[in-house]
């Protein structure tokens, strides 16, 4: 196990005041991201968007890693840098998703996540490419009757061979099992199954050996469905997550960096803020991995068009600066009213 790499890894993305930017949409999910803003979708218009954000000036202030799609690692900057090497000159690491999306198990609505195969093999080519991280993403659907014992169990063992393989080659794992937001669940049915899937995570990756301080938790909070009548404000949002982590997670574990899963860019960035007011020791740095909480306000601000880019820039960086605020408990609501330089760090 190359152990002394996976620590110099985690050493450079567990940095106070920093998170992590999921850019890793698949082809498919970044054509429905610009069709949100009629922009056709080709290889030309995903390169201009990720260059929009891997370009914007001082995002290393705020963001010590960006995960990629591997498409991505082929393209160049504007100014013909590969985005890989661009992101390691800057002092941000590169990462990659490596798995290859979900399937359905046959006649339910259960998924389990695809991509084990000849991953090793996938993991060097990639680290040729600079990247040093990867991500594997499971998902669990809430319904009356799911998500089932047979799923949990099953992405967690995929989810625990996934790191396992990952530190065997020198790559840290981001594992990210997402208790999916739709639905018109209650936040104590949330809670519920998140301690479950949990729990039968790290049971998983205790008998595959992984090293958890070389490991990255990439969860979904404690939140109610997005359908749900009476939804849980944020303070509750906040302190339902952290008990449940602090009942699942061992304290061995680095960082926990959070998805956003179509909670809007505000609502990410106050349940964040909070997690750090409650006055409760946190054993983990806890932080932010979002992609849509990012990115939404750049996505909406850039059109598609050239002379956006500027501000659609200022946008992305602010939503950075916001987050980065949070996870030191210093973000305040008015500051989303602030121009971005009126937003003072305390
Ligand atoms: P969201 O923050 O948009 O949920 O995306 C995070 C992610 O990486 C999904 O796999």
């Amino acid at each position: 196990m190359p152990t002394q790499e996976l620590k110099a890894t985690i050493k450079d993305m567990v940095v106070v005041g920093k998170g992590i930017l999921a850019a890793d949409e698949s082809v498919k999910t970044a054509t429905k991201r610009l069709a949100s803003i009629n922009v056709e979708s080709t290889d030309e218009t995903r390169r201009q968007y990720r260059n929009l954000m891997l370009t914007t000036p001082e995002i290393e202030k705020y963001i010590c890693g960006v995960i990629l799609f591997e498409e991505t690692l082929h393209q160049k900057s504007d100014s013909g840098v590969l985005f890989p090497k661009l992101l390691t000159q800057r002092g941000i690491v590169p990462g990659i998703k490596v798995d290859e999306g979900l399937a359905e198990f046959e006649g339910s609505i259960e998924q389990y996540t695809k991509g084990l195969e000849g991953l090793g093999e996938r993991l060097e080519k990639y680290k040729n490419y600079g990247c040093r991280f990867a991500k594997w993403r499971a998902v669990y659907h809430i319904t009356e009757n799911t998500p089932t014992e047979m799923a949990i169990k099953r992405n967690a063992h995929d989810l625990a061979k996934y790191a396992k393989i990952c530190q065997e080659h020198g790559m840290v794992p981001i594992v990210e099992p997402e208790v999916l937001i739709d639905g018109t669940h209650s936040i104590e049915t949330c809670h519920k199954v998140t301690e479950k899937v949990l729990r039968e995570v790290f049971a998983a990756l205790k008998r595959e050996n992984v090293v958890i301080d070389c490991t990255i938790l990439k969860p979904s909070m404690v939140i109610s469905g997005k359908e749900a009548s009476n939804r849980a404000g944020v303070d509750e949002v906040a302190r339902q997550t952290i008990k449940v982590l602090k009942a699942t997670v061992p304290y061995e574990l680095p960082s926990i960096n959070f998805l956003s899963g179509g909670q809007t860019p505000q609502e990410a960035t106050a349940h964040l803020n909070r997690m750090h007011t409650l006055n409760e020791k946190l054993p983990w740095y806890v932080s932010f991995s979002y992609a849509r909480a990012l990115q939404d306000p750049a996505l909406k601000a850039w059109q598609g068009k050239d002379e956006n880019i500027s501000k659609a820039q200022q946008a992305f960086l602010k939503r950075a600066k916001l987050n980065s605020l949070a996870t030191m408990g210093r973000y305040t609501e008015d500051m989303e009213n602030m121009d971005l330089d009126m937003v003072v760090v305390q």
